[in-house]
């Protein structure tokens, strides 16, 4: 039997790719000859003597002392792509939230007092201050044109926004994917200079924390929207707290928790839901299961 230790909730339909009668799996095992976790952090955390495989049901493995397992020749295998579709989604809709202030205006409406003649008289007099700005004919800056990237880029152009994308890694099969509506930047600074909304689209690593710091911040334009559905690293927390006060941004969409968000009322922040769709999860869990059996019973290694 092949013990599989599993953490957070691994989709069923992922489980379902390890035969009973080949895979004991479970939340407590001893001697595991696998893990497959989402986003439980495995830095600090032992490594099991007998462990084989690492499989991560999503795209970051920030979550996971990469280095250390590949020391120990254990190879952690990753779904990119699986859930693309899923934060896809979620990014339009954050920006539509922040365009059309639908937190503040939900609020609003959900405190409104009296019978429905009363609440209408309420509403035709406040509603000017809830008065948004549409997404076509606005300018999207997309950094990072993976599979998240590239797909934002290219739902975006469909919605009549003006894109454009950097990134120096951009693989052949992205170049390939990408709208042509969608322009290149030069650089970093050249794709942040232009845009009225920017979305992040990089993994967390050495070369990309704090990506987005303070000086980046101050050229970007005043009153544009920044999308984080990467990770909270990327971005300098304080600076942007700082360009939300200020009014140089007009909104911070973010999807990881911190106190000083929280409390921040031009900050938009939702519990790490990006890869959170049924569709989602099932790609993920199918993927790497199917990976990491595959190097489990016939020593394959499949990154993509
Ligand atoms: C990802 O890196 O793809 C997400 O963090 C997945 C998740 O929410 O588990």
């Amino acid at each position: 039997m092949l013990k599989v230790l599993t953490y957070d909730n691994i989709s069923v339909a992922g489980l379902e790719r390890l035969p009973r009668d080949r895979y004991e799996v479970a939340s407590e095992i001893q001697h595991p000859d696998a893990i497959l976790l989402r986003s439980h952090n495995l830095h600090g955390v032992p490594i099991p003597e007998s462990v084989k495989a690492v499989g991560r049901a999503g795209a970051g493995v920030n979550n996971i002392p990469v280095a250390e397992y590949s020391k120990r020749g254990v190879p952690v295998f990753n779904a990119p792509g699986a859930n693309a579709n899923a934060v896809k989604e979620l990014v339009i809709a954050g920006m539509l939230l922040a365009a059309r202030n639908i937190c503040e205006a939900w609020d609003y409406a959900r405190q409104l007092e009296g019978g429905d003649d009363a609440i209408h008289r309420q509403v035709e007099k406040t509603k000017k201050k809830f008065a948004g700005f549409e997404l076509a004919g606005k300018t999207l800056g997309v950094l990072g044109l993976g599979a998240i990237g590239v797909r934002v880029a290219n739902a975006a152009t469909s919605l009549g926004m003006h894109v454009s994308g950097y990134d120096p890694l951009l693989t052949v099969e992205s170049a390939w994917q990408l709208s042509s509506s969608v322009a290149r930047a030069a650089s970093i600074d050249d794709l942040i200079a232009k845009v009225d909304f920017l979305t992040l689209h990089v993994p967390l690593n050495d070369q990309t924390r704090h990506l987005v710091n303070g000086a980046r911040i101050s050229i970007m334009r005043k009153g544009a929207v920044l999308l984080n559905f990467s990770r909270a690293g990327i971005v300098d927390d304080p600076r942007v707290i700082e360009a939300l006060d200020s009014g140089h941004l007009h909104a911070y969409v973010c999807d990881f928790p911190s106190r000083a968000m929280l409390s921040h009322p031009r900050a938009l922040v939702l519990p790490h839901l990006g890869a959170s769709t049924v569709e989602a999860e099932e790609n993920c869990a199918v993927l790497v299961a199917d990976r990491v059996r595959d190097f489990l019973e016939n020593g394959n290694i499949r990154y993509s």
